[in-house]
């Protein structure tokens, strides 16, 4: 019995830490809220509708932030790229205007909007661990 304890106390921290590199969490394993998304729909209609359009669709020169070539820019990449992309370069007309909660709160929308999952826990504020999310465009 001391025996089992004294292996399990010695494997505990390097097991479950290569456990957990080994699992990268990805936009569809629910890693927003509905509350944050419904929030950040408010931020996207005030600072982002009139130039993305209502429905995420973009205009003229403006992108859209739904559809085949939103996905295709985003695949691969990270939840902290698009974080810091909408952070440093975004509203368009007055950059960096919003707090960080509201970029991330953002964000969370258009993850609902592009029909990944919602979870029970928030997008976090920090980069670091968003960067850590990767963006899926397909489950598998
Ligand atoms: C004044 C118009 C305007 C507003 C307001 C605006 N955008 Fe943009 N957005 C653009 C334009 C134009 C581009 C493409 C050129 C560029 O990057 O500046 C763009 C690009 C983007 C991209 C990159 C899309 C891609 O697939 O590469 C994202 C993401 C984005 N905007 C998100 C937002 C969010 C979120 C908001 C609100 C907080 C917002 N934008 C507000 C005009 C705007």
């Amino acid at each position: 019995m001391l025996l089992l304890i004294a292996a399990l106390v010695s494997f505990w921290p390097t097991y479950f830490p290569t456990r957990a590199q080994d699992t990268q969490r990805t936009v569809w394993d629910g890693v927003y809220s509905d509350g944050q998304a419904k929030r950040g729909e408010a931020v996207y209609l005030e600072a982002c509708a009139n130039c993305h359009g209502r429905t995420l669709e973009g205009a003229d020169m403006t992108p859209g932030l739904t559809g085949g070539a939103f996905m295709a820019n985003w695949d691969g990449l990270t939840v902290g790229d698009l974080f810091d992309r909408i952070r440093i370069s975004m509203p368009a007309d007055r950059p960096g205007s919003l707090s960080r909660q509201e970029d991330v709160d953002v964000v969370a929308y258009i993850l609902r909007f592009n029909q990944f999952p919602s979870g029970k826990d928030e997008l976090p504020r920090e980069v670091q661990i968003l960067k850590q999310i990767l963006f899926k465009a397909s489950r598998q």
